[in-house]
């Protein structure tokens, strides 16, 4: 069954919409929601995602990753991030995968994702992966997230339709190789592609603020980072942030 392409002039989150199908209605895998505005964008740790009506790309994508034990989500993850990172390689330099899954261009936030698994047992049922790509906005009203978008790097306007098509191509043979194991070969360019990959930077968890290097990162996607006085630490997602 081919999936299905549902464009909304608006919505409160493409997320929200995704799930409120799944069960309801036929969803074939890879079908998508796609937006011109959200009224109730989510971000995570519960921040809400800005983004000025029709300028940029905010869009979700279903997959059922059923071949997937809970414990190996986290190559949902990654597939998606090196997909975007792949694509806007095309347009400028500098675009890194800052863990989990944030895209950077140097040091803002070019790209944030959003991906809500639902499980049967042990294993994954279905993946939703929402993402924002900042395109052509010109001005944010807030710098929390530190946010950049690829006209404000060129100063060219994109076609957005381009931008999703080669997305969902990467993502579609990034998932290919899921299928056909091909693990190992994921997980060395998500390495390759780091944000701050090699070398000692600030990051700060509850107890504050240090200096580390990425040591490793987990199939369960648990940061390893070894700190300046050789102490190593292990962090799930939201434990700790890199210090801009
Ligand atoms: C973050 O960096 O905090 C994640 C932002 C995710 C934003 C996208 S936009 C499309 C999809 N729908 C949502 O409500 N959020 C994601």
């Amino acid at each position: 069954e081919q999936p299905r392409i549902i464009r909304l002039e608006e919505t409160t989150s493409t997320n929200n919409y995704l799930r409120g199908l799944v069960g309801k209605e036929s969803l074939p895998e890879g079908s998508i929601v796609v937006t011109e505005y959200q009224t109730a964008g989510r971000g995570q740790v519960g921040n809400t995602w800005e983004s000025e009506p029709g300028k940029n790309l905010m869009f979700s994508v279903i997959l059922y990753p059923d071949f997937l034990p809970a414990n190996r989500q986290f190559l949902i993850s990654q597939i998606a991030a090196l997909s975007v990172k792949e694509t806007l390689d095309a347009y400028v330099d500098g675009i890194t995968v800052k863990w989990p899954n944030d895209i950077y261009w140097h040091d803002q936030k070019i790209c944030g994702m959003l991906i809500e698994n639902d499980l049967t047992g042990h294993s994954l049922y279905c993946s939703v992966i929402g993402i924002g790509i900042n395109i052509n906005q010109r001005e944010f009203l807030s710098d929390a997230l530190n946010p950049v978008s690829l006209v404000q790097i060129t100063g060219r306007e994109y076609d957005r339709e381009e931008i999703l098509n080669s997305f969902l191509k990467r993502l579609y043979d990034r998932y290919l190789g899921l299928l056909q194991e091909k693990e190992e070969e994921i997980r060395s360019a998500y390495m390759a592609a780091l944000y701050r990959g090699n070398g000692f930077h600030p990051y700060q968890d509850e107890q504050g603020v240090f200096q580390a290097c990425i040591q490793g990162i987990e199939p369960t996607g648990h940061l390893i980072l070894k700190t300046d006085n050789g102490e190593v630490r292990r962090y799930a997602f939201k434990e700790v942030s890199v210090v801009n």
